[in-house]
């Protein structure tokens, strides 16, 4: 069973074994290995059981150390790292050859993020390579979100788990890339669009597409808990559902509902702050989907700043994917 603690140097250790560590961030928990090593990042695509199609993220300690592994960095996508890094927001460069064809699964274009979580920058200062890192869940399931989450799951297959605590943004990060002049949005995340706009201007969102080849990780079905997920009116599906006799579980923004069991229901948010309500989202659905519950009911956020991104994770989690 993998050690969880907060020590640096022993996560470090591991890693320049060529093993894998959970890291936190500030967006989720990372399972991460030497990207520059192409044993550790094959064991990353295998603990995950994550197909190889599906690139994975460079995780780096500044800005000045991207020009090692990026052939060209645009100035509008400069100016967003120098705005937003260390933050939730990862960029698409065109690579250099020193990052191997796995991490990127092949594709002319490197995933690169300064993460922003004080462990996981002081690890990345001390180590001399890059850290490949993707969710540290199971392919397909919920992003954890604490250390608890990682090691429920993945614990008995990696060493060491870096305990950061809850992660402050709770979505993973915004990926953004250029085709041509045109800044585009490849996922929804933890970095509002407002704030990219604000820099960079008209954005296009390519985000939440089953067939888009520069983001092959968008499949449909991610971040999916196990039971049944529906999308709807809550003031209509519980009264309904309850009164069939289901033991539903409720993911709502902001009601309570007094008729449901308390360890069966979460409220995102009871002061409707969307910044919370992203912080508890995969929580919430973790642990509605190890509850008593035999289904799960929940309702959209007003589709404003992180509610964009909130609700392209409900979307994703729904039994019946809606597009
Ligand atoms: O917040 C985050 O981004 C977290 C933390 C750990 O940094 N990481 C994360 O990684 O969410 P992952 O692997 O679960 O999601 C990364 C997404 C995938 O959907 C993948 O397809 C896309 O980034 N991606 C990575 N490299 C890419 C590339 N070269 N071109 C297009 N899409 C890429
Ligand atoms: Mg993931």
């Amino acid at each position: 069973m993998a050690e969880v603690g907060i020590d640096i140097e022993r996560a470090a250790a591991f890693l320049r074994k060529g093993q894998l560590v959970a890291i936190p961030t500030e967006t989720v928990y990372g399972l991460a290995g030497n990207a520059l090593d192409v044993k550790a990042v094959s064991s990353i695509f295998q603990t995950k059981n994550r197909p190889s199609f599906d690139p994975l993220i460079l995780h780096v300690a500044s800005l000045e150390q991207v020009s090692l592994f990026v052939s060209e960095f645009p100035e509008k996508l400069k100016q967003l790292a120098e705005a937003f890094w260390p933050g939730p927001l990862t960029l698409l460069l065109p690579r250099k050859s020193i990052v191997p064809d796995l991490v990127t699964s092949g594709l002319d274009r490197v995933a690169v993020r300064v993460p922003n979580h004080p462990l996981t920058l002081e690890l990345l200062a001390q180590l001399d390579f890059p850290l490949a890192a993707p969710s540290a869940n199971p392919f397909g399931y919920i992003s954890p979100t604490q250390a608890a989450h990682v090691a429920a799951q993945l614990g008995a297959q990696i060493p060491f788990i870096l305990d950061g605590g809850a992660c402050a943004v709770g979505l993973e990060s915004t990926i953004v890339g250029m085709e041509g002049e045109q800044v585009i949005i490849y996922r929804l995340g933890g970095l509002e669009l407002s704030k990219i706009e604000s820099l960079v201007g008209t954005l296009t969102v390519q985000a939440y597409s089953t067939s888009n080849p520069s983001a092959p990780g968008q499949l449909a079905s991610h971040y999916a808990p196990r039971k049944p997920f529906i999308l709807g009116n809550l003031a209509e599906l519980v009264p309904q559902l309850f009164q069939q006799g289901k033991k539903v579980g409720v993911l709502s923004f902001c009601t309570h509902f007094p008729a449901i069991p308390a360890d069966c229901q979460v409220v995102l948010s009871a002061s409707q702050d969307l910044t919370e309500a992203a912080q508890h989202l995969f929580m919430a659905m973790r642990l509605l989907d190890e509850s008593e519950a035999e289904l799960i009911v929940a309702e959209f956020v007003p589709e404003t700043g992180l509610g964009r991104a909130i609700n392209d994770r409900l979307k994703r989690a729904a039994t019946q994917p809606i597009h």
